[in-house]
């Protein structure tokens, strides 16, 4: 099983990233949560006050910054940047609100799949995000797309930011998913699109569990 490599992608709030985690534990695989490097940059651009519209910069920054992804004994990734523990400043809403703008540039983004792919080259990981089927892990054994409507996408990103203690309203949310959304399906490098040979996997009505197990029949060869 260490070789295979697995790509989630989908859009903000579908589930990858709880269904990738738990796969990963239970197929023994590494978990990688890309849009947590993208989000890690961001934080750091924003401390810098460095310029969101100097792609230039951006892509300097990219080059110049160490972004780590620590499992934890829980299962769950620590994110550290440049040796500092960010794990949770990177769901701030003012992370959340410029992450796609960051993303959208090839600069970044080309920096972002190199350590990716030097991430996934012995094999063995899961990976999340919205291009790994298609740019980053095109050759992934397992390509999984997973999808949920925009309300129930809005309700879990509520759950899961007010157990970080925030206090989200369900209607902004739901606005920033659809500007995030229509962000990262209409840029013009690497947008979000389904692979061709991805398995779409509609989550709406299906608990974290139900997913995980169709991803895991899939690849254990269980199920189709
Ligand atoms: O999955 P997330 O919400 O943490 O992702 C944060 C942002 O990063 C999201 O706007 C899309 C972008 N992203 C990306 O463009 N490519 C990836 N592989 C992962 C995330």
């Amino acid at each position: 099983m260490s070789t295979l490599n697995i790509a989630i992608d989908g859009p903000a709030g579908a589930g990858k990233s709880t269904v990738a985690r738990k796969v990963a534990a239970e197929l023994g695989l590494t978990y990688i949560d890309t849009g947590a490097m993208y989000r890690a940059l961001t934080w750091k651009a924003l401390k810098q006050g460095l310029d969101l519209g100097d792609e230039l910069s951006l892509g300097n920054l990219a080059h110049s910054t160490k972004i780590r992804l620590i499992r934890a004994s829980d299962g769950s990734l620590q994110v550290e940047c440049d040796g500092l523990d960010i794990t949770d400043k990177i769901r701030e809403p003012a992370v959340s609100g410029a992450v796609s703008t960051l993303a959208a540039y090839p600069a970044v983004r080309k920096r972002m799949v190199e350590l990716q792919q030097a991430m996934a080259a012995r094999g063995g990981v899961i990976m999340d995000g919205r291009d790994i089927g298609t740019q980053v892990l095109p050759e992934a054994k397992f390509k999984f797309f997973l999808t949920a409507s925009l309300a129930e996408r809005a309700r879990r990103r509520w759950l899961e930011l007010v157990s970080l203690g925030f206090n989200p309203d369900l209607q902004e949310l739901e606005a920033q998913i659809t500007a995030r959304d229509t962000q990262d399906e209409n840029r013009e490098t690497a947008p979000l699109i389904v692979a061709p040979d991805a398995a779409v996997i509609d989550t709406d009505g299906l608990s974290i569990e139900e997913v995980v197990d169709k991803i895991v029949g899939v690849v254990t060869g269980k199920s189709e």
